[in-house]
């Protein structure tokens, strides 16, 4: 089989992993990548999965960790501090490339974590977190809210702004071929041990 030129040696699990960490970490720095803006799964509070799109804002390979920033009043925040179980998918269409991480989340919330992601941050971003009244609340109509109206009121924001870490426990990898297609799937033990296994595409 010949050479991907993003995944390298399509017959290699190892390499098959890293290039998909390569791909998320890549996503987190590139604006322009489609794995920027991943769908990403929560539990309800009845057990329904609730998705949504969300940006991917840091990956780390060693520590198997994705990071998205999001406001502590949102619907899913509370969803993951009662199920901390979470999925997120991503699709390449140029790669041909589909990843879909499951894990568990942890929101940070007024902690180091939070205040480092928040420092990092847009000023645009900002904005986002010092909405009144809060995200998801109903409005008679679709312009009864506002915007932090100067820069005191933006920083004020910072009591609403969560960053999720999730570590991820399993990972698949999809890849679409002309030839055939290429499945592969990695779980992760408590010792951190991978468990890597080609599956039926
Ligand atoms: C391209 C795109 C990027 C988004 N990024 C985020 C994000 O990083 N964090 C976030 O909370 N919501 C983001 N959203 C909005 C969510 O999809 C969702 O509508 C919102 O967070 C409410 O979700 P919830 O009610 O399930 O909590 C994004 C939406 C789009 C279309």
């Amino acid at each position: 089989m010949p050479a991907d030129p993003v995944i390298g040696d399509l017959s290699d699990l190892a390499r098959v992993q890293t290039a998909s960490f390569e791909m998320l970490h890549n996503g987190a720095k590139d604006r322009r990548s489609a794995f920027h803006t991943p769908v990403f799964v929560s539990l309800g509070l009845d057990g329904r999965p609730l998705s949504r799109v969300i940006v991917l804002r840091a990956c780390e390979p060693l520590q198997r960790s994705l990071r998205f920033h999001t406001d502590c009043r949102s619907p899913k925040v509370e969803q993951i501090r009662h199920d901390p179980r979470v999925s997120f998918t991503f699709y390449d269409p140029a790669a041909k490339v589909q990843i879909r991480c499951e894990g568990q989340a942890v929101v940070h919330h007024q902690d180091d974590v939070a205040a480092k992601a928040w420092d990092m941050s847009q000023r645009m971003s900002r904005m986002c977190y010092g909405t009144a009244p809060a995200p998801g609340q109903v409005i008679a109509q679709p312009d009864d809210f506002a915007l932090p109206a100067d820069d005191d009121a933006i920083a004020a924001g910072e009591q609403h702004f969560c960053a999720v870490v999730t570590r991820v426990t399993t990972l698949e990898w999809l890849w679409l071929g002309h030839g055939g297609h290429r499945r592969a799937r990695f779980i992760w033990d408590a010792n951190g041990q991978a468990e890597a296994v080609w599956l039926v595409p």
